[in-house]
């Protein structure tokens, strides 16, 4: 659809914000579905991030994504704020409705169904998080509601073990923290079912590198990686070479954005549409398979 005078604006904020995928992927979205709405980025530094979103909401921005460093500075310019964002400390997602800006987190939700809809059920399942970062605590916070036992392990152990203190008072003793090392990797993931890093070992150009020990991994452990750049990190060509499933940072990303789509639209995110937008970018940019 051209742009006319009825055209509403969807926008990432953040900074860095040139290479971000969603504005291929959402606009290539919105042309699958016919929508009115066109979907830009815009770099805003620390400093400009109130009268930025004074600026959306004067100008009537359909939505937002949000991200580096303002996920949680943010949520200081918002009317509203779910429950689930609010209890992750991060709002990446904003719909403005009627004037009012509500913040949401997509990024645990994202990862969660990512998982699903490659056919690893978490229901019922142990599941090990590697890393404590705020893409760590948005997977916890929604990996906490569905799994029977979830360890979190983290380089800096007190980080893990904090998130796994507050993620206790709502869901109980299934949640322990602890530290990333081969012994505790070796002792948890031997009675994992599903193993997901949420680190940013591996990612580019770091990309020999892997959180896990290759000999640690097995055939009836999934193994996902939010990493997206290499699109199949070290930790992922290692699953795959003793037959696990795997779940690329691809997938993590085309749901986060899905779920935003449907925030702002009501319509049912055409996923197939997005990653498709979103591995030719990747390709344009040069990123490696
Ligand atoms: P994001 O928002 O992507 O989650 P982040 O908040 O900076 O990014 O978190 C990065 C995560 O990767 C952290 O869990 C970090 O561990 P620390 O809390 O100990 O810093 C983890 N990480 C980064 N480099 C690492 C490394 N070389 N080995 C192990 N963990 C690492």
């Amino acid at each position: 659809m051209g742009i006319s005078g009825k055209t509403r604006v969807c926008a990432i904020i953040g900074d860095p914000v040139e290479h971000s995928l969603s504005p291929v992927m959402h606009n290539a979205a919105f042309k699958e579905l016919g929508l009115n709405l066109v979907y830009v980025a815009f770099t805003v530094t620390t400093k400009e991030l109130k009268d930025a979103i004074l600026g959306a909401r004067r100008l009537g921005l359909r939505g937002l994504n949000v991200t580096m460093p303002h996920k949680n500075a943010v949520m200081n310019y918002l009317d509203e704020v779910d429950a689930t964002a609010k209890a992750i400390g991060a709002v990446n997602t904003i719909l403005s409705n009627q004037g009012k800006l509500i913040g949401y987190n997509t990024d645990g939700n994202g990862a969660m169904i990512a998982l699903q809809e490659n056919g690893v059920y978490p229901e019922e399942k142990k599941l090990v998080l590697l890393g404590a970062g705020g893409a760590a605590k948005a997977i916890a916070y929604h990996a906490a509601q569905d799994v029977a036992e979830l360890v979190i392990l983290n380089r800096t152990p007190e980080k893990a073990k904090k998130l796994a203190d507050v993620l206790r008072k709502s869901f109980g003793n299934k949640v322990k923290g602890g530290t990333l090392s081969s012994t505790v990797l070796k002792d948890e993931l031997e009675t994992a079912d599903i193993l997901v890093n949420a680190t940013s070992v591996g990612m580019h150009p770091d990309v020999n590198s892997s959180p896990v020990p290759s000999s640690l991994l097995r055939i009836d452990l999934c193994v996902m990686d939010i990493i997206y750049n290499p699109l199949e990190t070290r930790l992922i060509a290692d699953a795959k070479s003793v037959g696990s499933k795997v779940v690329s940072g691809l997938e993590m990303l085309i749901y986060q954005g899905a779920v935003a789509f449907e925030i702002w639209t009501n319509c049912p995110a055409p996923v197939e549409v997005m990653r498709n937008a979103a591995l030719n970018e990747l390709e344009k940019q040069g990123v490696r398979h």
